[in-house]
């Protein structure tokens, strides 16, 4: 069948998607976005988190045809496409000064995560990170230094949206309509 979609803002199609196809299967092998990652394939990591319709969902467990006509927003998405080189979106940036990042394996699920409770909570405590984080798996930092990212996207954000001086303001913000 033939899947017609908008993918971070971008409308694309992909031809001979069968019915047992996953969303995440058609981002990464039809439609030239590896950033989501493929863990367990089976909605246990979080390492595929994807904005479906503006909600978080693990892309593994949708099926490609559900997809159909809706809006994506991958972690590919996430960064200023209008600069060259593409700007990394303020969580981005956070995670990598945080050394959040070690295989990089969870990461883009982190990411896609983190803004979706950025934008829900701008300011949130330790414990609704967790929280809110709990679905996705790393097996690399321990966490704290993901929790070191939030705090420190979460402020420079905070900071960005009083006029202070945030180190990097591009990309669409939490809260944005995507
Ligand atoms: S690959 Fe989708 S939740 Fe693990
Ligand atoms: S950095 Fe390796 S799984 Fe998280």
């Amino acid at each position: 069948m033939r899947v017609e979609l908008t993918v971070n803002g971008e409308p694309l199609l992909a031809d001979d998607v069968w019915e047992g196809e996953s969303l995440l299967y058609l981002l990464r092998e039809r439609l030239g976005l590896p950033g989501s990652k493929n863990a367990c394939e089976q909605g246990e990591c979080g390492s595929c988190t994807v904005y479906l319709d503006g909600v978080t969902v693990c892309a593994c467990l949708v099926a490609a045809g559900q997809a159909a006509g809706r809006q994506v927003v991958t972690v590919e998405g996430l960064t200023d496409r209008m600069t060259e080189p593409a700007a990394l979106h303020p969580i981005q940036q956070a995670f990598l000064d945080a050394g959040a990042v070690q295989c990089g394996f969870c990461t883009p699920g982190l990411l896609v995560a983190t803004h979706d409770l950025l934008a829900r909570l701008p300011a949130p405590t330790d414990e609704q990170v967790r929280e809110s984080l709990a679905g996705n798996l790393c097996r690399c930092t321990g966490y704290e230094k993901i929790l070191d990212a939030v705090r420190l996207a979460a402020g420079r954000l905070a900071a960005d949206a009083s006029g202070g001086h945030g180190r990097n303001a591009a990309g669409p913000k939490p809260g944005d309509q995507r």
